[in-house]
């Protein structure tokens, strides 16, 4: 499936039950039946997954887990493998969230590996990077960037199957978000160290993501080198998740 622009993800984190989930993914399915701009996924609890995926299936939306192991097996209590998330149904993972790399001390090796793991098993691997305020503060926005990109991104990626969301920590779950000028560099800088490290890397699809809801999504969206979002908080109720998308269809 190519990933038109917008390409509009939710991550639902740890939310949802069967109930609201079957009414919640029949909305996105009935709005995908009216139009065929852009791109839409979900990123949902590994317990909604087959349900979801069910409930999905050839409408064109991605239906992701939010994390992986980076082993395809073994034995690690409580994980789940990238193998499993695709016997579930899922066609995404998200890894390296920050949420993750914060909560489990999720290293940038650690993402790589299950990055790797998604990558391995033809899910598109949705990588996610992103500074804390005391980095920005510090005028190490940049480097970070770089050490993430650099550490957590599989050389060899098929541009095709990769998506980098850059989310500022600091914007995430708060209100709080980077001007359009902050965005705007920050995904150019993301871009030309993804074109050293992968061949044809300027082209893969970057996702701003941190409290992007329909009040700021048009604006968020016409940024320059802005393929989408990636939408946690906003991505819970489907009238605010697809307000989302078409703000920036319309943009
Ligand atoms: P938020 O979360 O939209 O609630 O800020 C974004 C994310 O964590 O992906």
């Amino acid at each position: 499936m190519p990933l038109a622009a917008p390409v509009v993800f939710g991550n639902w984190k740890m939310h949802g039950l069967r109930d609201d989930a079957e009414a919640q993914v029949a909305a996105l399915a009935s709005y995908a039946a009216k139009q065929d701009g852009g791109t839409l996924g979900v990123f949902v609890p590994a317990t909604l997954l087959s349900l979801v995926a069910g409930a999905l299936r050839g409408t064109g939306i991605w239906v992701g887990g939010q994390d992986c192991h980076g082993s395809l097996e073994g034995a690690h209590t409580g994980d789940i493998s990238a193998v499993m998330l695709r016997d579930a149904g899922a066609t995404a993972a998200l890894v390296g969230h920050s949420e993750r790399r914060t909560d489990h001390r999720e290293t940038d090796d650690i993402v790589l590996g299950k990055a790797k793991a998604a990558l391995d098993q033809g899910l598109l691997a949705v990588v996610c990077v992103g500074e804390t305020e005391q980095e920005r503060d510090a005028d190490q926005t940049e480097a970070r960037l770089a050490k993430q990109i650099e550490g957590s991104i599989p050389d060899g990626a098929s541009v095709d199957q990769l998506v980098v969301a850059y989310e500022p920590v600091w914007a995430i779950g708060t209100g709080r978000t980077p001007n359009a000028q902050q965005i705007r560099h920050a995904h150019q800088f993301l871009r030309e160290q993804l074109a050293q490290k992968l061949s044809g890397g300027a082209g893969v699809t970057l996702l701003y993501g941190g409290s992007v809801k329909p009040e700021n999504a048009a604006e968020i969206l016409a940024i320059d080198g802005v393929d989408g979002a990636l939408v946690g908080g906003a991505s819970l109720k489907p009238e605010s998740f697809l307000a989302i998308h078409a703000a920036g269809l319309s943009g």
